[in-house]
């Protein structure tokens, strides 16, 4: 198991609250956006990841817009899903499972979360490898029911380029902490998505240069 300590402080802000609650600037601000991207493309109920859950504060606002999907947190980070476990307490929503612990750049890591319909993953691609990456949507694929959606959101280069100031110097500060790291291109995502049977249903711009991949498993083809 791998827990990238390299990454640039400004990678993931968080500030500490009461007893193990975390709380991130950041999530705060695109909860809202994530949230109504999410009700607009999830299915209605059944069973929904979030890979990556950070602090806690986009599941327990998701959990509680989509009250019949049965929505699993994950993370990593120790200090992380002690945080989801405090937010999880306040709000008491009967559809938010305890967390667990997952690392996504471990191979096989889907067998631990089979037959999901939802799939959740945000701000996780710019932190870990190519190799990596390729672990993690094959996972995703795995571990998605056929017709299942996910939504992968986070900053990525157009077509090779880094389109703003802010990412080019976000970027810069990502490669000098750890070279095998950094935004991901849109077209090579697209590719990866078809080498693992996820049809692209559509790409969202988001707020602050952020794009959201809304991506379905493809049924099996019948002989
Ligand atoms: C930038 S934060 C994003 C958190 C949350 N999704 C959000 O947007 O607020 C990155 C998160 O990825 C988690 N993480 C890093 N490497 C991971 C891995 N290999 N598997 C699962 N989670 C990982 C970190 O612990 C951290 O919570």
């Amino acid at each position: 198991m791998v827990l990238r300590r390299t990454i640039p402080a400004t990678a993931s802000v968080v500030k500490k609250m009461n007893g193990d609650r975390l709380h991130s600037p950041a999530a705060a601000k695109n909860v809202s956006h994530i949230t109504k991207l999410v009700c607009s493309v999830s299915p209605k109920n059944g069973a929904a990841l979030e890979i990556a859950s950070g602090t806690g504060q986009h599941i327990i606002s998701l959990a509680a817009a989509i009250p019949n999907l049965t929505w699993q947190p994950s993370d990593i980070d120790d200090a992380r899903l002690n945080s989801i476990v405090s937010w999880s307490y306040e709000k008491q929503l009967p559809n938010l499972l305890p967390p667990i612990k997952l690392d996504v750049t471990d191979e096989g890591w889907s067998v631990l979360c089979p037959d999901q319909d939802f799939v959740l993953m945000v701000n996780l691609l710019h932190l870990v490898s190519e190799s990596e990456a390729k672990v993690i949507i094959g996972g995703i694929s795995q571990s998605l029911m056929p017709g299942g959606r996910c939504v992968i959101y986070g900053p990525f280069m157009r077509d090779g380029s880094l389109t703003s100031d802010g990412d080019k110097l976000f970027h810069q500060s990502l490669i000098e902490a750890d070279p095998d790291i950094g935004y991901k291109d849109d077209t090579w995502m697209l590719d990866l998505f078809q080498g693992h049977n996820l049809k692209t249903v559509k790409i969202a711009n988001m707020p602050a240069n952020n794009l959201a991949f809304i991506i379905e498993k493809k049924h099996p083809k019948r002989s």
